[in-house]
């Protein structure tokens, strides 16, 4: 018999990973070309020409003999010390190896983080629409997910809910920009004025509480869109990074955790967090692409493919009836659900074979999540099917916001 845990686990199985499964359904009765599968944030780009050097490199190496051997908990030396240069040298810091562990992705990182800091029932804050498996990460260590409902004007977070919704019982405030699901980048305005409501509550509560800012879409912002770095604004900052997006590498799973010198208690956090990732059972990050992503700190995947996909979907939906606000970063687009019911509205595009995730997923019911991260083509095929989605509606004119508006 399974445990009570994994049997709520089982029963709310992520929404997205269904929808990617009835994609495959799909496409073998359809034919692959006929479905339209925007589920997941799989990249649709090849990794940069770098990183296959890179492998071939680091394997031909006889230098590098041991290239798949066990090494720190925390990563090679060296190539935490080649991250944290890389940081220095784009935002001016002054990070070193002793600041970086290195993680089984960004989804490791923060497990390791949550197992680092979080006491049974410690209060977790993030603000909606939110990747949803923090809800499963928070609840892996027994804390709570206290979730700021959405602002939907421009799906900045909500600062007045925020400043209510901290606690006594609030040890950390997780953000994620570029945002998933909505591609939003909170800008520096929102930082300085969210770094100023935690230092007044750790003031007022005598408590420490730590921003973790999720950062697997840093480096996919359009238009040179600035994306603030937390530590300059805030000292309890820990970052988890991930290559899984600016490199295309989700399948190798690597990233890192900086956690902050400025943050309160970093050298205890920094030795619990090296134990948590080799308890949990992660031991250590993989090997060979640690390697491999040392030597590709300033290769990136090429964005103008994203680009190109964003301005045919956006252009495409506003030219339909759809509202959405236009994505400065990531490969998603938040579009409002023409009907009320965001998940009837997925059914709907269902039998056009279109697959998109309903927003009550993000903990923003009312929206439908659209990841872009696919061909060209595959979009340019999908368009008529979004029209005549809300043309359907539309005609059929049963709970559609357009018309009651
Ligand atoms: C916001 C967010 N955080 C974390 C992750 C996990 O990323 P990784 O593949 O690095 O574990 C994802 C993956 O899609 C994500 O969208």
């Amino acid at each position: 018999m399974i445990s009570k845990n994994m049997q709520v686990q089982v029963q709310n199985s992520s929404v997205i990973r269904a929808m990617f499964e009835e994609g495959k359904r799909l496409a073998g009765i359809h034919g692959v070309e006929n479905v339209f599968d925007f589920s997941l944030g799989n990249p649709n780009v090849e990794p940069p020409e770098d990183v296959k050097k890179a492998i071939l490199e680091i394997i031909n190496d006889d230098s590098s003999m041991g290239v798949h051997a066990y090494m720190n908990n925390s990563g090679y030396e060296d190539v935490r010390a080649a991250i944290a240069k890389s940081i220095n040298d784009k935002f001016s810091t002054t990070f070193t190896q002793n600041n970086i562990i290195m993680t089984v992705g960004a989804a490791g990182g923060l497990n390791v983080i949550f197992k680092t800091l979080l006491n049974p029932r410690d209060e977790v804050i993030t603000f909606a629409p939110f990747f949803g498996e923090y809800r499963s990460y928070v609840k892996n260590y027994e804390g709570e997910l206290v979730v700021v409902s959405p602002n939907t004007i421009d799906f900045q977070p909500n600062l007045a809910e925020f400043k209510e919704k901290i606690t006594p019982k609030t040890k950390v405030v997780i953000v994620n920009s570029p945002n998933n699901p909505t591609g939003v980048i909170y800008s520096e305005e929102t930082i300085i004025k969210l770094s100023e409501i935690l230092r007044d509550k750790q003031k007022e509560f005598g408590t420490d509480i730590y921003l973790v800012s999720d950062e697997p879409y840093r480096e996919l912002a359009y238009d040179h869109a600035e994306v603030p770095y937390l530590s300059k604004y805030y000292a309890n900052t820990i970052i988890g990074y991930s290559f899984s997006k600016s490199l295309s590498l989700p399948g190798e799973r690597i990233g890192y955790l900086l956690i902050s010198d400025q943050a309160a208690d970093y050298e205890n956090i920094i030795s619990a967090a090296n134990i948590a990732n080799r308890i949990l059972g992660f031991v250590n990050a993989p090997s060979l692409f640690q390697r491999v992503v040392a030597k590709c700190l300033d290769a990136k995947v090429d964005l103008e493919v994203y680009n190109r996909n964003r301005e045919l979907l956006y252009n495409g939906l506003l030219s339909y009836g759809y509202q959405c606000i236009k994505p400065e970063g990531a490969f998603y687009m938040f579009v409002k659900s023409p009907i009320e019911n965001d998940a009837e509205f997925c059914s709907l595009a269902n039998k056009k074979n279109i697959l998109i995730v309903p927003g009550r997923a993000f903990g923003c019911p009312g929206y439908v999540r659209i990841a872009y991260c696919v061909a060209y083509k595959t979009i340019e095929k999908a368009l008529p099917g979004f029209k005549a989605l809300i043309e359907d509606v539309k005609s059929e004119g049963i709970h559609s916001q357009f018309l009651k508006a």
